[in-house]
């Protein structure tokens, strides 16, 4: 079905899920601001917010939505009405806490769901899911579920630990896996290039997995001062250090565009409500 949509020109969407093994490594940071400047190549862009803790999305760009994935979910709203229009035209789906009722939803639920997100595919070119962090198994469900997975790591040894853990689950799960890596809080791009050295080291020899290095992002204080502000970065400061790595971060992204990866944004959420991950 999925194969047929592609070759028949239809769905040809990309999903991207960004997540980290430690928490608070920027991943909400990068999700927002790169569905953001992936505007600025007129890619029309579906922000996912799958963070079951918090509806971080929603805090970051100080907006408040009315209706939540919840609400689609549980059928009292359809999925346009949850919708919310985020800086320069992002479409956001708003995150909610209860999203674990996607693992027990009935099969006729889970049809309207996957029709009525299908309904997004003529809307969207790239979708990006924001999840949580560690390896739960609910954020590995909606990593899996995705066909392109960026991990985000900092060079603190600790950070290095759990991107190699997550590393190490993901590449048991899907054989043969590629995982997009990106170095976040980086003082040099010497830093994040022995960041990389380092997980790749040992992923390789111990691990069927294929990495790719596809960035860093600099510490940069202007970052946190959005934060504060709960503005996108990437538009109080277009100029900022981190701004750029991001731009070149979008640039490598776009430039790598595997068609046959695609997926229709409905052929994702029903990958994550018929996923077993969730039961193993
Ligand atoms: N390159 C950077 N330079 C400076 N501060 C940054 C940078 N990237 C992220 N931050 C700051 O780090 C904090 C955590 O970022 P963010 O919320 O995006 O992380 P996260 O990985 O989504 O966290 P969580 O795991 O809780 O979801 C924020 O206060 C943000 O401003
Ligand atoms: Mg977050």
């Amino acid at each position: 079905m999925e194969n047929q949509n592609i070759a028949a020109g239809l769905s040809a969407v990309r999903t991207i899920a960004i997540t980290s093994g430690k928490g608070g490594v920027g991943k909400t940071n990068i999700a927002t601001n790169i569905a953001i400047v992936m505007r600025k190549y007129k890619k029309k862009i579906l922000l996912v917010d799958l963070d079951l803790g918090l509806a971080n999305v929603d805090i970051l760009l100080g907006i408040h939505p009315e209706y939540t994935l919840q609400d689609a979910i549980e059928g009292r709203k359809e999925i346009k009405e949850i919708i919310v229009e985020g800086p320069e035209g992002i479409k956001i789906v708003p995150a909610s806490s209860g999203i674990e009722g996607l693992a027990n939803l009935n099969e006729s639920q889970k049809e309207q769901l996957y029709k009525s997100f299908s309904g997004l595919d003529e809307e969207v070119d790239i979708m990006i899911v924001d999840t949580g962090a560690g390896i739960s198994s609910d954020v590995l469900n909606f990593v899996l579920a995705s066909n392109e997975i960026l991990l985000i790591t900092t060079p603190e040894p600790t950070a290095i630990t759990d991107a190699y853990a997550m590393i190490k689950v993901l590449s048991r799960k899907r054989k043969n896996a590629t995982i997009k890596l990106f170095v976040n809080h980086s003082d040099s791009k010497e830093e994040a290039d022995s960041t990389v050295k380092k997980i790749a080291l040992v992923s390789q020899r111990f691990l069927d997995v294929k990495l790719e290095y596809v960035g860093y992002m600099l510490h940069d204080q202007n970052v946190s001062i959005a934060t504060r502000m709960q503005k996108p970065f990437t538009t109080v400061y277009p100029s900022t250090k981190a701004t750029s790595c991001l731009n070149k971060l979008a640039a490598t992204l776009l430039k790598n565009n595997d068609a046959s990866q695609s997926l229709g944004v409905g052929d994702y959420f029903r990958r994550i409500t018929h996923s077993s991950i969730l039961n193993e």
